[in-house]
């Protein structure tokens, strides 16, 4: 078989990662969900919950993966042979690819807009919530942009860890942090941009309720990419002297800052404007912002047209790294499991995903009467993944690395052998064994009854 990737350098381990969890749902949904939950206070409780449960779950995965050197599943059968954990690494590569059959959905329709931005075929005088209705509910258009992202994911995949995904993510993410940084000065300077960053920051405590509680934990998973084993199997790829958690502290940190300051690009900028409802859901990006675009530059379509151009390339590239981490976890998979090439294995993962995204991509037009358990496809994942396999997933490596791997061997794997002094080691091992678990039970457990 051929030889095992690794990561060439530590910044190219924390662009990787970071590539993985920066993605649509720091620029598509969490703005989204902080427009429509009470602003500031969700996110402070997204926060709380990002820094308490979601990171130690990254932690756990980074030790899993690193010390295991092998696939999710590989990985539970190194670290415990014959033992049922296994099926936490089952769950994460159906996970993987389930949740990358209907991202591509959504990143289609980005590389469409992206198209349509850079061929000035998003000027003013439309009606945009038409445009985008006939688009995702198209018989066969929105397929081929899907197919389009699909085949890019499957390029960067089948070149190699150190070749393929560190290479790319070494360009894309600074090319990335920089369109993020331009936009937010450009949006900030908008005329009457205050307005927009007061609705943000100003706290509204009485709309976080039970269902806003779970939902801003199903973002922090989501967002940061835990509980499908995406990040063990890139830890899988870490040297020894990768530092464990300052890696994942740096992600964290990057991918909220991230999720922030998109909410800093599109508020001040749908403010700016008036007249737009910043609480308008998925469409938000799709609908709200050509508009926005639009009339705000009204004066300098210029400015308006590279905005417009530079916006959707972000989110472009926000979602190709994070595709390309989900197609890993099984690719790596059915690499070591059936002993395949990487390019075989590569085309495997994305000729199922083409099968399971087109089913999710329909059900937004001609499938939209298909149901299962009274869901279309693209719900169905969406909520299988988001709802429970994540959750779950958390809960299962948690106490995996809590409670049933050697508590030296996990020091170890902290503290690279006892060559680092981790000052919060013993706080980390509290969130992993008891914090962690305990929260992500009752979020999940409450969901459940709830449902
Ligand atoms: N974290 C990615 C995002 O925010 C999504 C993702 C989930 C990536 C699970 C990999 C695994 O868009």
């Amino acid at each position: 078989m051929e030889k095992r990737g690794s990561f060439g350098s530590k910044i190219g381990v924390i662009l990787a990662s970071a590539g993985s969890a920066v993605g649509l749902g720091n620029i598509w949904r969490f703005p989204t969900e902080v427009g429509r939950n009470g602003g500031a206070a969700f996110i402070f409780v997204y926060l709380l919950f990002v820094f308490l449960l979601a990171m130690p779950v990254m932690i756990c995965e980074f030790v899993v993966g690193r010390r295991s050197r092998a696939n999710t599943v590989g990985a539970y059968r190194v670290l415990a042979p014959g033992k049922p954990w296994v099926v936490a690494g089952y769950m994460g590569v159906i996970a993987g690819v389930l949740i990358l059959s209907f991202y591509s959905v959504v990143a289609g329709w980005t590389l469409h807009y992206t198209v349509d931005s850079f061929r000035y075929a998003l000027a003013s005088g439309q009606d945009f919530g038409a445009v985008f209705s006939q688009f995702v509910s198209h018989p066969w258009k929105p397929l081929a942009f899907q197919l389009a992202f699909l085949l890019m994911t499957h390029y960067v995949v089948a070149r190699g860890v150190e070749s393929g995904i560190e290479r790319f993510s070494k360009a894309m993410m600074p090319l990335l942090l920089f369109i993020i940084l331009l936009l937010t000065c450009c949006s900030l300077s908008m005329p009457g941009a205050r307005e927009g960053l007061t609705y943000l920051l100003r706290p509204d405590f009485t709309k976080v309720t039970s269902d806003v509680v779970l939902s801003a934990m199903g973002q922090a998973f989501f967002s940061l990419s835990v509980g499908v084993g995406c990040l063990a199997t890139y830890a899988s790829y870490f040297s020894r002297e990768t530092r464990l958690v300052n890696s994942a502290f740096s992600v964290c940190v990057i991918d909220s800052l991230v999720a922030i300051l998109a909410g800093f690009i599109i508020f001040p900028a749908v403010f700016s404007v008036g007249g737009v409802e910043v609480d308008a859901g998925p469409g938000l990006v799709y609908i709200t912002l050509p508009n926005v675009f639009n009339t705000a530059f009204s004066g300098m379509p210029v400015l308006g047209y590279a905005f417009s151009c530079l916006f959707y390339v972000l989110l472009l590239l926000a979602a190709l790294t994070s595709t390309i981490s989900m197609h890993e976890i099984a690719t790596a998979f059915i690499r070591e499991n059936f002993g395949l090439s990487r390019r075989l294995s590569a085309v495997v993962v994305t000729l199922l995903c083409i099968v399971l995204g087109f089913a999710c991509s329909l059900s937004f037009g001609p499938w939209r009467d298909v149901k299962l358990l009274g869901l279309g496809f693209f719900d169905l994942f969406d909520f299988l993944t988001a709802k429970y396999i994540m959750p779950l997933g958390g809960l299962m490596i948690t106490c995996f690395v809590g409670w049933f791997l050697d508590r030296q061997l996990v020091e170890d794997e902290l503290t690279n052998g006892g060559a680092l002094r981790v000052r919060s080691l013993r706080l980390l091992l509290f969130l992993i064994r008891w914090v962690a678990p305990v929260g992500v039970a009752i979020v999940f457990f409450n969901q459940l009854i709830s449902d």
